[in-house]
């Protein structure tokens, strides 16, 4: 059953002459992982923003879960590219976010689902510090259990690991399939990095256009669970050197 579908859908930023995004349809299965790839500035995080109602669209109908989203609340949890967590509140009140805006939890269910969702990503203990004590890791771990805690089925990660070190990054992304893989939700994750996204995506999404007409479904020919081993297997290898060629033709006309 597809969870997301995008169903013709054009989008044109005030004071541009053309559409970035133009006659767009797609659609995602529910509980699958995709990455989404394309060059800076073609749309990608637009195409987030208006899946979770910041921007509307120009023409066209977004669906979730066989309803448009003008209908529904809450329908997705969003990981935005910057500006992760508020440094001014402490990570439980940055957690509570999601749940203030949702309401109808009294202070203590809040707070213990705050609790469980800290513990959840190995944060335990880090309720009441502030997000510049935490490492860029633990950051990361901290907004995506915000994002969990919208309780949506879809969610939507724009570059969460860009700013992490290669080793940060690489366990960040064994960390989030396990998170996948146990809460069985349905991840569209945006990344400039090839090999991160051929190791997390059932089938990548690429972008190989723009305005963005239509998204290029490239299935990953590895199982799951997955380890970092199966990116030396050639079929893989080769993959990922055919997607780094399509993202830089369009880089070098
Ligand atoms: N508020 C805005 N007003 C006008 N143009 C905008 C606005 N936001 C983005 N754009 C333009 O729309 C295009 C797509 O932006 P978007 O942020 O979706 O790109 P992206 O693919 O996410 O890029 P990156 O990989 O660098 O994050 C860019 O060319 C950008 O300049
Ligand atoms: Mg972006």
């Amino acid at each position: 059953m597809s969870l997301l579908e995008f169903d013709h859908v054009s989008y044109q930023y005030p004071g541009e002459k053309f559409n970035i995004v133009d006659d767009l349809s797609f659609s995602v299965e529910q509980g699958s992982f995709h990455c989404i790839i394309g060059i800076s500035g073609c749309g990608k995080s637009t195409i987030f923003r208006m899946t979770n109602g910041l921007l509307k669209p120009k023409s066209g109908s977004i669906y979730v879960g066989g309803r448009s989203i003008v209908e529904q609340k809450h329908y997705c949890g969003y990981m935005p590219q910057k500006d992760l967590l508020f440094p001014w509140r402490t990570v439980g009140e940055n957690l509570a976010l999601p749940l203030e805006i949702m309401g109808g939890r009294s202070r203590a269910e809040q707070r213990d689902l705050i609790d469980d969702a800290l513990a959840d990503v190995g944060l335990e203990g880090c309720r009441d510090k502030r997000p510049e004590e935490l490492s860029g890791g633990m950051r990361q771990r901290a907004a995506f259990a915000r994002t969990m805690l919208t309780g949506s089925d879809l969610l939507l990660l724009d570059e969460p690991f860009s700013a992490l070190d290669f080793l940060t990054r690489i366990s960040m992304q064994e960390w989030l399939l396990k998170q996948w893989e146990k809460h069985q939700k349905t991840i569209l994750f945006i990344t400039h990095d090839v090999e991160e996204a051929i190791f997390l995506s059932g089938s990548v999404l690429a972008v190989t256009k723009t305005p963005i007409h239509t998204l290029t479904e490239i299935p990953v020919p590895a199982e799951y669970p997955r380890t970092r081993e199966c990116l030396t297997r050639p079929e893989m290898v080769s993959l990922r050197e055919n997607l780094i060629d399509v993202l830089r033709k369009q880089v070098q006309p």
